[in-house]
This record gives structure tokens, sequence and C-alpha cells, in this order.
């Protein structure tokens, strides 16, 4: 085996990172969330961090505990996370939005707790879209290295690959962590496997625990940053 030294390879690199999944209020007591735990955002502000970058972590809705060493903003709407995330990577190198975003939000809030039989037995929720927040933070400039991510169910690779490069050629930004999601891959930490897509094509794929795959993106992510400089 080899000792391999500490490497701050980051050193002098502003990072936002957003992570956790949104939730949209139905009203006082109830929401529409999604599954995300932030596993996958925490793991990357945790190797980003530790490789000597400065972090800001837009956490929504944390499952897991957020690493020590970062700047922590805990959020939980869409709306919250869009403004959090437009102000961290106003002047970060690299801004990486790990959140599962939710795709809507309910059109009328209600200030009161929804009663049964005001709301009866059928009843309908209007939804309407929230802002895309990883084209918005794409379309500005100047700006630093933008990453998206997709987790696609699409079974098989060649479609889910063009699926995953039309959705950042549609964003506008500089990778897209692609997720395999579905594919069984191993035991203990072997939990993930990811293909980094830029406008090019795949420029990278890393398989094995969070840890060693945030590695990879944040890889990616520098050797972008160096081609852009
Ligand atoms: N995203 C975002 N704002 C939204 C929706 C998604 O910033 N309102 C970001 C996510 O954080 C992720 C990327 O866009 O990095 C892709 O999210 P995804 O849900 O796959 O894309 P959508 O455009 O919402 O397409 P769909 O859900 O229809 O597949
Ligand atoms: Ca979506």
């Amino acid at each position: 085996y080899a000792v391999v030294a500490p490497t701050r390879d980051l050193e002098g690199m502003r990072i936002a990172i957003s992570a956790g999944g949104t939730r949209e209020p139905i009203d006082p007591v109830r929401f529409l969330g999604n599954r995300s735990s932030g596993a996958h955002g925490v793991a990357l502000a945790t190797r980003a961090a530790a490789r000597g970058a400065d972090v800001t972590l837009v956490g929504a809705n944390l499952q897991v505990a957020a690493p020590a060493g970062v700047r922590l903003v805990e959020v939980s709407t869409t709306a919250e996370l869009r403004d959090a995330m437009l102000l961290a990577s106003r002047d970060a190198h690299a801004t990486i939005m790990a959140a599962a975003v939710a795709d809507y939000r309910v059109a009328d809030v209600s200030d009161a707790k929804r009663k049964k039989d005001a709301w009866g037995a059928n009843p309908t929720l209007q939804l309407v879209e929230n802002p895309d927040i990883l084209a918005e933070l794409s379309m500005r400039a100047p700006r630093g290295v933008v990453v998206g991510f997709a987790a696609e169910t699409e079974p098989d690779a060649d479609a889910r690959r063009a699926i995953a490069q039309a959705k950042l050629a549609r964003k506008g930004c500089d990778l897209l962590v692609l997720n395999q999601v579905g594919m069984q891959l191993g035991f203990g930490d072997v939990d993930t496997a990811v293909e980094i897509l830029a406008p090019s094509g795949v420029v990278a794929t890393a398989a094995g625990a969070k840890m060693s795959v945030a590695d990879a993106i944040l890889d990616s992510v520098r050797s972008t940053l160096q081609e852009h400089a």
C-alpha cells in the first residue's frame, strides 16, 4: 500500500454547494418534499473542505450531519435555496447544485391549517412551477464553473446519456453529474456510480464510496476551472 500525503489542491478556491431537498409548504404544518438526504452534497462539501477549499454549504432539510469547517446556510424552500445560492455563488470559483429542487410549489399557501371539512373528499392542490436555479446560475456572467446533477431512471445507458446531455445543454452549465440510478454496483460503501458530462460529452466516470466519487467530481471541477483560466 501507499501512504498518500494529504493534498490541499483546492486551497484558495471558493465553492458554493447546495445539498438536500427543498420543501414547499401547503399550510403551517404540511409540505411537499422529496427523499433526498443531502449525502452527495455533504460528501462534496466534506472533501472540498478537506482539500483546502473555502466552502459554503447551502443545506435544504439535511438528513445527514454537515461537516466541520464549512460555512453552513440552512434553508427549506426553493425560494430560500435560490436566494442563498445566488449570494453564495456570486464570488465563487465553482458552484455545485447537488440539491433536489422541488419543480413546483403550492400556488396559495394557507396561513391556517387546512381542515377536512373545508377541503372536502377529493381536494386538488394548485401548483406553480419553481424557477430553475441551475439555469439561472449558469446564465450569469462573469461566473465560475457551474455543475448540475441529474438522477435518471432510463435503463439504457446511451439513452440515459442522451437525456443528460440534452439537460446540460438546456441548463447551460459546464458539467453535469449523471447518476445511474437503479444500478446494482456492489456492497458495503460501494454505493454510487456517476458519469461526468461536459458539453463535449463524457469527461470522467467514477464508482465507489460517496467520498471517492466526490473527489472525482472535484477533480473535474478543478480541470474545468483550469481550462477556463
Ligand atoms: N434544478 C434547479 N432548479 C430547479 C430544478 C432543478 O436548480 N427548479 C437543478 C438541480 O439541482 C440539478 C439539476 O437542476 O442540479 C437537474 O435537476 P433535474 O430535476 O434533473 O432537472 P429538471 O430540469 O427539473 O428536469 P426533470 O425533473 O423534468 O427531469
Ligand atoms: Ca426536477
